[in-house]
């Protein structure tokens, strides 16, 4: 029996629904039962912050998929509300005998990182030491981040806002990370190895925003600001200055070329390619109602 967590987050929405499409043995952990009713799946209700929600969560479970918010820049004594949260998970599956824990992380995860890659370093540090086989699911940028205006910067006329540079990065769909955990979850292949996720192309933002035209049906343009701008912008969002600083430095990475690098997991997993950029729009046709007759 697999135990979904973040069962109704971007990554995890998707694998509770290929799970079921599979006929897999599964539940979803989901912090109240309107969650879980809605979700039209197996749930038990607990909250990562509850070590005995999680521990009655864990009753029949082997193999478990660990997926939290992430940073959220905030710290509560002087630890990352994340890093807890996801231990307080792995100490629940290994007291209940689980097997196997793929976890969702985050490229360029390391111990000392910043606020997101040092959180997941921390947590992937963790997890590897727990005894517990381990899978690493490291992707660089969602796909989906395009969806959610607090994770794509646009200004007031709709235009995208991204990193100076505009280098090519390898956006994922989520859709996608969630069919190599499920391959993952429901095979012996992958143990104790970390993967970098990504989608079937780099693609640079102004691309995008020519894509987001096609999809919005309206002009969408693109400018690329330094990153002590976009983190005055994020700030000005209300975000924590310690995280707006961070994802600052990402969005710099990201324009620098540091996500370009593209891999062959999803296929090698899946057996098929990912979806590219065209086709996440086709799938998300609320988002990008211009493309609503061509959905794939
Ligand atoms: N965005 C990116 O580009 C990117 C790139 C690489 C890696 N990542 C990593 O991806 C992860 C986020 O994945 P995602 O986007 O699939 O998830 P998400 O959409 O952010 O959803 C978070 C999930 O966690 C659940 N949750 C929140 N607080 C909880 C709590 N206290 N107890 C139990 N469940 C709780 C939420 O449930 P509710 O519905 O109850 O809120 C939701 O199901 C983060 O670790 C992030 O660092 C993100």
């Amino acid at each position: 029996m697999i135990l979904v967590t973040g069962a109704t987050g971007s990554t995890g929405g998707h694998l509770v629904s290929q799970l079921k499409a599979r006929g897999s043995a599964f539940k979803a952990l989901v912090r109240d039962r309107g969650k879980g009713d809605a979700l039209g799946a197996p749930y038990a209700v607990g909250d990562f912050a509850d070590p005995a929600s999680l521990a009655a969560a864990m009753a029949g479970v082997d193999r478990v998929f660990l997926a939290s918010p992430g940073a959220q820049g905030y710290l509560v004594d002087g630890e990352q509300p994340m890093i807890r949260w996801e231990r307080n998970v792995i100490d629940a599956a290994k007291a209940a005998g689980v097997r196997h824990v793929v976890k969702l992380s985050v490229w360029n995860a390391r111990i000392g990182g910043p606020m997101s890659e040092g959180g997941h370093g921390a947590v992937e540090a963790y997890l590897k030491e727990s005894g517990l086989e381990w899978t690493m699911l490291q992707p660089g940028g969602y796909m989906q981040n395009f969806l959610r205006p607090e994770t794509s910067l646009g200004d007031e006329d709709g235009n995208l806002i991204g990193p100076e540079g505009d280098a090519r990065v390898a956006f994922v769909d989520c859709f996608d990370i969630a069919a190599v955990a499920a391959e993952l979850l429901t095979g012996d292949t992958g143990r104790n190895n970390s993967y970098v996720i990504t989608g079937p192309e780099a693609v640079t933002y102004t691309e995008i925003a020519a894509k987001l035209s096609e999809g919005r049906g309206r002009p969408v343009g693109f400018r690329g600001e330094p990153a002590r701008v976009i983190a005055d912008r994020l700030r000005g969002y209300g975000l924590d200055s310690q995280l707006a600083d961070d994802l600052a430095g990402q969005y710099a990475s990201l324009g620098a070329g540091v996500y370009e690098e593209v891999t062959d997991v999803v296929e090698r997993f899946t057996g098929r390619k990912p979806r590219d950029f065209d086709a996440f729009m086709a799938a998300n046709p609320q988002a990008y109602p211009a493309l609503a007759s061509s959905a794939r």
